[in-house]
C-alpha cells in the first residue's frame, strides 16, 4: 500500500489532479530551479550538488536514503519533489522559500525522515525537499553544559559528541539513534531520561530558524511565543529549523540496565503488569522502567506456536547496590536479582536499546545509513492512561497479538510522573502532564512486499486495538503525541488547509488548550499558511 492509497479522493480525480500537477509541475520547475541558481549565484552551492533533480543519477538514492516506512517509500507512481535542496547554509534555505513563495511550490522539510506518514518528504501538489542532511555539526560546551545541535543531526550523533566530551553529561531524548533533531526536538522526543529530566523540547535554550518571510531568527529575534511553539508543537508549521541549543544533563558514570522477560501466560506475570500501572509513576526519578507485551515463539516437543511475554526494561541512574534495594522496596514482585543488572556507561545503555551486541564501540552511533535488512512497514499509535486498567481488559488487549501471523507487534506501557508531573501543561506545547500515568503504545510493524491484503490486514489490526481502547485512556479529548503522527485523527485537506473546528479534532489531541495558542502563533509568524501539510497548525483567517 503506497501513499496515493491513503489519499481520500476516488480514483478518476487523483488522475486529473495528476494530469494537471504534471502540467503545472514542468512549468514549476524551470522557473523554481531559475530562480534558485539566480539566488544562489554567490556561492558555489549549484556545482556544490546541493540541489537535486530528477535527471540527477543521485536524486532517487537522496530522496530514498532517509525513508524509514516502507508504507511511505517511493514508487513510479508516488508523488516525487520538483528537486532536493541539501544546504550548507542559512542562505541556501532562504533562497528556497524565496523561490516557492515566488513559484507557488510547497516546501517539505527532512531532517532524520522517520515521520511516520511520510510528511517530510511526500506531497501531492507541486514541492521541494529541503534536507538537512549537511547541516549536522554538534558542538558541546562542557563548561557551559549546553550543545548547538544542527537539525540534520541524528540522534546517535549528539550522543556520541557528548560523551566524547564528557562522561558525566548526557541528553535526554529518544532511543533510536536514527532519528534526526530536526523533527525530533520539535515534537518532544522522548527516552531513557524521561523521568527525571523530561522531554528533549523541555531542554531546549534556543533555536535558529527561517521563517516565512526568510529571515534567519534566534531566540531573541523571534520572541517567546514562536520560541514556545517549535518546542513540541511542531517547528514544521512555522519554519524551518536550523540549529537547537540544548541543555545538557547530568549522569553518572555508571548506569545499570536490565531486560527482565516473564511468561505473560503465567497468572503472576498478569498480576505483575498490572500491579506496575500503580507504581510505574511513582519510582525514585532515577529509575525508569517500562513495560512491553509482545509474542514469541516457543518451542516443545518439537511444536513452535508464539506465547505472550512481558518484558520489563529498565535504565536505572547508579550503580546496582543503589538499585536492588530500590526494587525491593518499590516492586518486590518483579524479584529482580544482581544477575539480572548490567552496568554499564549512559552511551553503552544506548548502543545496547538500538540492538548492537554489548561491547559494540559507541562510534556506531555515527553511522548515517539505513539499518539493513528487508523494506519494513510500521503502523504506531499513543494512548494517556490516567486510571488503571483492570487485568480483564488487558488480557482483552494482550490476546489480541495471537491474531496476527506475519509480522511483529507490541503493546508499550512507558512510565511518567517525577519531572513529567512537575512541568505545567503549558510550558511548552505537549501537554501530557501531572496525572498521566503511562503513556500506551501499539506498534505493528511487518516485511513489506507489496502486498495490499497484508497491509491492510496490519493497518485494520492496529485501528482496532486502539477502538478496543478508548474506555480506558484519556478522553475529551483523547490524548496523543505528535512524534507518533496519526493521520487517522484527522487531517488537512492535500493543499494542507482546514479550518480551526477541524483542525481542532487532532490538534486537542496532540495540544490539549495548547492547541489555541499555536493558531495564535500560526496566525501572526504565518498569515498566508506558506508552511504547510496535512497536519500543520492552521491560521485563522485574516480579519480586515
Ligand atoms: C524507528 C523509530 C524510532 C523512534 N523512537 C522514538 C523515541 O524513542 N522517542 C520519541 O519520542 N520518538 C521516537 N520516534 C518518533 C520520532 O521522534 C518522530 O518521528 C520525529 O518526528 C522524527 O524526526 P526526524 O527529523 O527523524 O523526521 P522527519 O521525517 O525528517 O521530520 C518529522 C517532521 O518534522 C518536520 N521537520 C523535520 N525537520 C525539520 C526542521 N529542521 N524544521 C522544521 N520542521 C522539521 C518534518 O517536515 C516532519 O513534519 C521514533 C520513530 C521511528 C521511526
Ligand atoms: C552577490 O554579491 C554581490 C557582491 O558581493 C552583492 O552586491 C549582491 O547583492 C549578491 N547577490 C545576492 C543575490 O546575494
Ligand atoms: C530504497 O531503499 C531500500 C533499502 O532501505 C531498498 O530496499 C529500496 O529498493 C530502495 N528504493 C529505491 C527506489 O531505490
Ligand atoms: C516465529 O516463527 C515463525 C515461523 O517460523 C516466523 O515466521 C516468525 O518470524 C517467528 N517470530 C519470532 C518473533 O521469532
Ligand atoms: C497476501 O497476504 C494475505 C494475508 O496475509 C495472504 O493470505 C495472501 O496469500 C498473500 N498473497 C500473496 C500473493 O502472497
Amino acid at each position: 500500500m503506497k501513499y496515493s492509497e491513503f489519499s481520500p479522493l476516488i480514483p478518476f480525480v487523483i488522475t486529473l489532479i495528476f494530469s494537471f500537477f504534471c502540467a503545472a509541475s514542468a512549468y514549476n520547475h524551470k522557473d523554481f530551479l531559475q530562480c534558485l541558481s539566480h539566488h544562489l549565484s554567490n556561492t558555489s552551492s549549484v556545482d556544490a550538488k546541493l540541489i537535486y533533480t530528477p535527471i540527477n543519477p543521485s536524486y532517487v538514492s537522496i530522496l530514498n536514503s532517509t525513508i524509514m516506512n516502507s508504507l511511505f517509500a517511493i514508487s513510479p507512481s508516488s508523488p516525487k519533489p520538483l528537486a532536493i535542496i541539501t544546504p550548507l547554509h542559512a542562505s541556501e534555505v532562504q533562497a528556497t522559500i524565496f523561490c516557492s513563495k515566488e513559484h507557488g511550490v510547497q516546501i517539505r522539510t527532512r531532517s532524520g525522515g522517520h515521520d511516520s506518514w511520510g510528511l517530510s518528504y511526500l506531497s501531492h501538489v507541486p514541492y521541494v525537499i529541503i534536507d538537512l542532511r549537511n547541516l549536522r555539526s554538534v558542538e558541546v560546551d562542557v563548561k557551559d553544559k549546553t550543545a548547538w545541535v544542527q537539525a540534520g543531526a541524528t540522534l546517535g550523533e549528539v550522543y556520541y559528541r557528548i560523551s566524547e566530551k564528557s562522561a558525566t553529561l548526557g541528553f535526554p531524548a529518544g532511543f533510536c539513534y536514527t532519528v534526526g533533531a530536526g523533527g525530533h526536538f520539535s515534537g518532544g522526543g522522548y527516552g531513557i531520561l524521561l523521568r527525571k529530566y523530561g522531554l528533549a523540547a523541555d531542554n531546549i535554550l534556543d533555536a535558529h530558524i527561517v521563517d516565512a518571510e526568510g529571515r534567519v531568527l534566534d531566540r531573541k529575534s523571534m520572541g517567546e511565543d514562536l520560541f514556545w511553539a517549535i518546542r513540541g508543537g511542531g517547528a514544521v508549521s512555522f519554519g524551518v529549523v536550523l540549529a537547537w541549543k540544548i541543555r545538557l544533563v547530568a549522569i553518572p558514570s555508571k548506569v545499570t540496565v536490565f531486560n527482565v522477560v516473564r511468561d505473560l501466560e503465567k497468572p503472576e506475570t498478569k498480576i505483575l503488569v498490572h500491579q506496575w500501572q500503580y507504581v510505574g509513576d511513582k519510582f525514585h526519578e532515577d529509575l525508569l522502567l517500562f513495560v512491553r507485551i509482545q509474542t514469541a515463539n516457543s518451542t516443545t516437543k518439537g511444536n513452535t506456536k508464539p506465547v505472550l511475554q512481558a518484558t520489563f526494561t529498565s535504565v536505572f541512574l547508579g550503580r546496582v547496590e543503589k538499585l536492588l534495594p530500590l526494587m525491593q522496596k518499590s516492586f518486590p514482585k518483579l524479584g529482580l536479582v544482581k544477575e539480572d543488572c548490567l552496568e554499564m556507561s549512559w552511551i553503552q545503555s544506548i548502543v545496547l536499546f538500538n540492538g548492537f551486541p554489548s561491547g559494540t564501540p559507541p562510534n556506531v552511533l555515527l553511522d548515517r545509513s539505513k539499518p539493513q535488512g528487508s523494506p519494513m512497514s510500521f503502523i504506531a499509535k499513543a494512548d494517556y492512561v490516567e486510571k488503571p486498567i483492570s487485568e480483564e481488559v488487558l488480557e482483552r488487549v494482550w490476546e489480541r497479538l495471537y491474531e496476527l501471523e506475519v509480522g511483529v507487534a507490541f503493546f508499550q506501557l512507558y512510565p511518567y510522573g517525577a519531572r513529567m508531573s512537575k512541568i505545567p501543561q503549558s510550558e511548552i506545547p505537549f501537554p501530557h502532564r501531572a496525572g498521566n500515568r503511562f503513556e500506551f503504545t501499539y506498534l505493528v510493524r511487518w516485511n513489506d512486499d507489496g502486498n495490499v491484503t497484508r497491509n491492510e490486514r496490519h493497518l485494520e489490526w492496529i485501528r482496532s486495538a486502539y477502538a478496543y481502547m478508548t474506555p480506558y485512556v484519556t478522553k475529551n479529548p483523547r490524548g496523543a503525541y505528535l512524534n507518533y503522527r496519526d493521520l487517522d485523527l484527522g487531517r488537512n485537506n492535500d493543499k494542507g488547509t482546514t479550518s480551526y473546528a477541524q483542525a481542532s479534532t487532532w490538534g486537542k489531541s496532540y495540544f490539549k488548550n495548547n492547541f489555541d495558542r499555536l493558531v495564535h502563533v500560526k496566525t501572526k509568524v504565518d498569515p498566508t499558511n506558506f508552511f504547510r501539510n496535512e497536519q500543520s497548525i492552521p491560521p485563522l483567517p485574516l480579519r480586515w
